[in-house]
């Protein structure tokens, strides 16, 4: 079914929902009663309708279902995002030249080509949040017969896009402690791939690798294949600078990293990414990207100031941290288990059916995601405050 069939059906269940429930939704939507009622019948809904619906409902007690940071951007990127306001009206050049070079002498990807508007890093390329630059990468390595090889199960964006474009998709799966297996990555690695995509940290999982044996394997990978990791969490892993391997760009190995800003910098709604490979793939992924064209000026102004902020960085982790510890008590106390994570989530095995444990905890106020593989059902909680924390742990010692 087409996005916008989707799209068209989920807009007339939510007339429908609406109109059912006598609510009219401008003025009751934001209760806590009609949360919970809209809940209660979402389930009626096909699956995939009920994923769109979860998002679009912001009166959750605690939403703990898009690894969002609920501590919110550093003060000096909110104050350079409102000084940024009065100037917007004009594109916002200068600062995207200032934020790519930050990112080049950092990375040490200092190499430039002359352009019409000045140089251009020729190893960076910047992105309105990273699932832009996830979008170009599978079309220039999904297209005209594809095949992308990943493990399973990991984050979906960039697969699932090759498929659209035709690619096709071959998986390893994850080893016992359900992180990547990358001596049997390696091994399945053949001709007919176009590209490996690693995420790590992985999700849904939350485990990362150990660096040395992930450098290793992108150094002898990477001569055969393109390796793509995304590093959408790994602000959050113990060592980010040793665990990232955006330094094997710099030594020239055909590694394509992403990060993204929005989840230890909380900027999932401001939209900030960036991409750092060999010129050849930056030019690729270029031509289906808008450039840096697509992120707003007060945007990559807040940007720049998160990224130098190295002190917010560390209150970030360290919040989460007390509230990761919080939840790992909160499932043993309940007798449950967890997969330690290197992340703002954690993936935990329920034993009731993981749709029907996601809906009891809607009901409850508490927006979770379910998975179900290796036989085995999952939830999925994002990292919140102490406050949500407490609602997650109130909602599920009810169910548990
Ligand atoms: C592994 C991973 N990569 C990329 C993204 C995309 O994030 P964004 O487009 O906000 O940068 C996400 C979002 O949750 C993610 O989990």
């Amino acid at each position: 079914m087409s996005t916008s069939m989707n799209r068209r059906n989920w807009l007339k269940s939510s007339a429908m929902l609406a109109g059912g429930l006598g609510l009219a939704p401008a003025l009751k939507w934001n209760t806590a009663e009609a949360a919970n009622a809209i809940a209660a019948q979402l389930y009626a809904m096909p699956k995939e309708q009920v994923g769109e619906m979860v998002m679009a409902r912001p009166q959750l007690k605690a939403r703990l279902l898009a690894n969002e940071n609920p501590f919110g951007p550093c003060k000096k990127a909110r104050e350079a995002l409102i000084g940024e306001i009065d100037g917007s009206f004009r594109y916002g050049f200068e600062k995207k030249a200032e934020f790519a070079e930050l990112l080049a002498q950092d990375y040490k990807l200092t190499e430039v080509e002359e352009r019409g508007r000045g140089k251009r890093y020729t190893q960076v390329l910047l992105g309105a949040g990273s699932t832009e630059l996830l979008m170009a990468a599978s079309i220039v390595y999904g297209q005209n017969g594809g095949r992308i090889l990943s493990a399973d199960p990991t984050y979906m964006s960039l697969i699932r896009s090759a498929q659209n474009v035709g690619a096709e998709w071959d998986t390893v799966p994850l080893t016992k402690d359900y992180k990547h297996d990358l001596n049997a990555l390696a091994d399945a690695v053949s001709e007919e791939h176009s590209m490996v995509y690693i995420c790590n940290p992985n999700n849904p999982t939350g485990t990362s690798v150990d660096p040395d044996e992930l450098r290793a394997f992108c150094k002898e990978v990477s001569k055969k294949k393109p390796i793509f990791i995304d590093e959408a969490y790994i602000d959050y892993t113990p060592d980010p600078e040793k665990y990232s391997m955006a330094d094997l760009v710099a030594e020239g190995y055909n590694v394509i990293v992403t990060r993204t800003f929005s989840k230890l910098h909380a900027f999932a709604g401001l939209r900030i990414g960036y991409t750092l490979a060999q010129p050849d793939v930056i030019a690729e992924m270029s031509k289906y990207t808008n450039g840096d064209g697509n992120i707003s000026s007060p945007s990559i102004a807040a940007a720049i100031e998160t990224y130098k902020d190295k002190e917010y960085h560390a209150y970030a982790k360290e919040m989460n941290e007390k509230s990761k510890q919080f939840l790992y008590k909160t499932l043993e106390n309940a007798g449950y288990e967890y997969i330690p994570s290197d992340t703002n989530f954690v993936l935990f095995p329920v034993r009731l059916d993981s749709n029907r444990f996601r809906s009891e905890m809607m009901k409850r106020g508490v927006g979770v995601r379910s998975w179900s593989f290796s036989n085995q059902e999952w939830c999925r909680v994002s990292i919140g405050t102490m406050q949500d924390m407490e609602y997650f742990a109130e909602a599920f010692n009810e169910i548990s």
